[in-house]
């Protein structure tokens, strides 16, 4: 099919360098002229684990291409994908401009029939809106313009991975024309007829995906759910986390046994720093000013969104308490995106901690696998070294704080940087060491929930 994908971010990129690596014709573009630039000279503007492939196939064999003119990108495509940002304003709800701007766009430009789909996380309600401005701003007669609503499911950093591996395609569709499109946009995917760019041939067996087929506001909605449930697991864990700390348990072991229950499940039970990254936190904010917008009580939501807000306060307590004096301390940080596998760091928690370390007097040097260069726009005018070696990050250090749980992170010689440290301390903001292995090292060893096996009640100071 002719698809155009709008919006050139993490979400756009993917969608339109796997439609085309899978067989679609597709024209991506964006209003940020030195993206387009950049893509067009065949570089990605961001890190992401087997899209390079991806893009490059897909470009080499005349399936995708980028252009700044979105005009162009729109009368070249039968089916349109809008991936354009949909950031918090001040009071939490989606800003949804623009979206707006798009639809006035695709109204101008289109000559012919259109497909509309929303794909950017958009409150519910919104496919209607942007039905209307279609057909208020369209040129009678020349085109016509089905909405749909096709949320995106996929994670940074396993963004490849997840879109070929899908474990459900959702459209929010009015009418058997757009799901009818929107089967043929995934029949790749649903036959498992491409070649996996991420295995290599050898893709783990997973069930085919569940194509659901729903209504646009069932299908605006189930993303903003889903993205608010990951949130409340998470926040449930930490506040497991907390009692462990006070009644001497071990929230792995706690959080595994729960999770081995299929109702439950494994995932998303990790205690730590807490979640970040552009979707987590502003899904939340949206849904509850949504759902407060129309009177319905969520303070269940809220709740989570507050005990993830504190998580960073929670640990920086833990370096003061172990380090007593903070300033002119020399503390080292490792990991900055707010995960790993990817160059993300909006709203990463490992950002807030080191700026605030930095804020308090210590004495900084961080270091992440990818993130540096955007960490180095992000801390400007504060004092925070950035290095790549994590083990000058150690050298000298009095406290070494983990972050963001790399996996180079966790291989590191750590028998070698227990001899680098001024003082050998270790916050693991992220649960990803071995407690036992670091403490036989020699380590002072701190984490979230996992205070000494035989310890007695203790109230909190681990
Ligand atoms: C999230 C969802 O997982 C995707 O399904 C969704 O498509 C995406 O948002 C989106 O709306 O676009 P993502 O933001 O890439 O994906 O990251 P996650 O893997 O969900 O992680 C979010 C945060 O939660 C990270 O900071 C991570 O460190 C944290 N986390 C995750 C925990 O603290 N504990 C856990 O157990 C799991």
């Amino acid at each position: 099919m002719r698809l155009a994908v709008i919006g050139c971010g993490y979400v756009g990129l993917v969608t339109g360098g796997c439609l085309g690596y899978a067989g679609h014709e597709v024209v991506a573009t964006d209003v940020d002229a030195g993206r387009i630039a950049m893509l067009q000279a065949g570089k990605l503007p961001i890190y992401e684990p087997g899209l390079e492939v991806v893009v490059e196939k897909a470009t080499k064999a005349g399936r995708l291409r980028f252009t700044g003119d979105a005009a162009e990108a729109i009368l070249a495509s039968d089916a349109i994908f809008i991936c354009v940002g949909t950031p918090p304003l001040e009071s939490g709800a989606a800003d949804l401009s623009a979206i707006d701007n798009v639809a006035r766009q695709i109204a101008a430009a289109s000559r012919s029939p259109k497909l509309v789909i929303e794909k950017s996380t958009v409150p519910a309600q919104t496919g209607a809106q942007l039905q209307r401005a279609l057909d208020v701003y369209g040129r009678r007669g020349e085109a016509t313009f089905r909405v749909a609503s096709n949320p995106e499911f996929l994670r940074e950093g396993t963004a490849v991975a997840d879109f070929f591996h899908p474990d459900r395609i959702v459209v929010g569709v009015e009418g058997a024309d757009a799901e009818r499109q929107l089967r043929e946009i995934y029949k790749p995917i649903l036959e498992g007829t491409f070649s996996c760019p991420i295995h290599d041939g050898h893709c783990p067996a997973v069930a085919a995906p569940v194509f659901m087929v729903t209504t646009i506001a069932s299908a605006e909605l189930i993303k903003h759910a889903s993205n608010s449930f990951l949130g409340l697991k998470i926040s449930y864990a930490n506040v497991i986390a907390d009692l462990c700390e006070r009644l001497g348990a071990n929230v792995e072991e706690v959080t595994r046994a729960v999770g081995l229950d299929p109702r439950i499940g494994p995932q998303f039970l990790s205690a730590g720093l807490g979640f970040g990254g552009f979707c987590l936190p502003k899904d939340i904010q949206a849904f509850l000013h949504l759902a407060e917008g129309l009177g319905v009580n969520f303070r269940l939501l809220r709740e989570a969104e507050i005990v993830n807000q504190r998580r960073v306060d929670q640990f920086l307590d833990k370096v003061r308490r172990a380090l007593w004096v903070v300033k002119d301390k020399q503390v080292g940080a490792l990991g900055l995106a707010f995960k790993p596998n990817t160059d993300d760091i909006r709203f990463a928690p490992g950002i807030e901690v080191v700026r605030r370390m930095d804020a308090e007097g210590a004495i900084v040097c961080a270091s992440d696998p990818v993130a540096i260069e955007r960490a180095r726009l992000a801390l400007q005018g504060t004092g925070v070294k950035l290095m790549p070696d994590p083990y000058d990050v150690a050298r000298g250090a009095e406290a070494l704080l983990l972050l963001t749980e790399w996996r180079e992170y966790r291989d590191l010689d750590w028998e070698r940087i227990h001899a680098q440290m001024a003082r050998p301390l270790v916050l693991d903001g992220r649960n990803m060491l071995s407690r036992d292995k670091m403490r036989a090292i020699g380590f002072e060893y701190h984490s979230f929930g996992r205070p000494d096996v035989h310890s007695k009640v203790s109230l909190g100071s681990h």
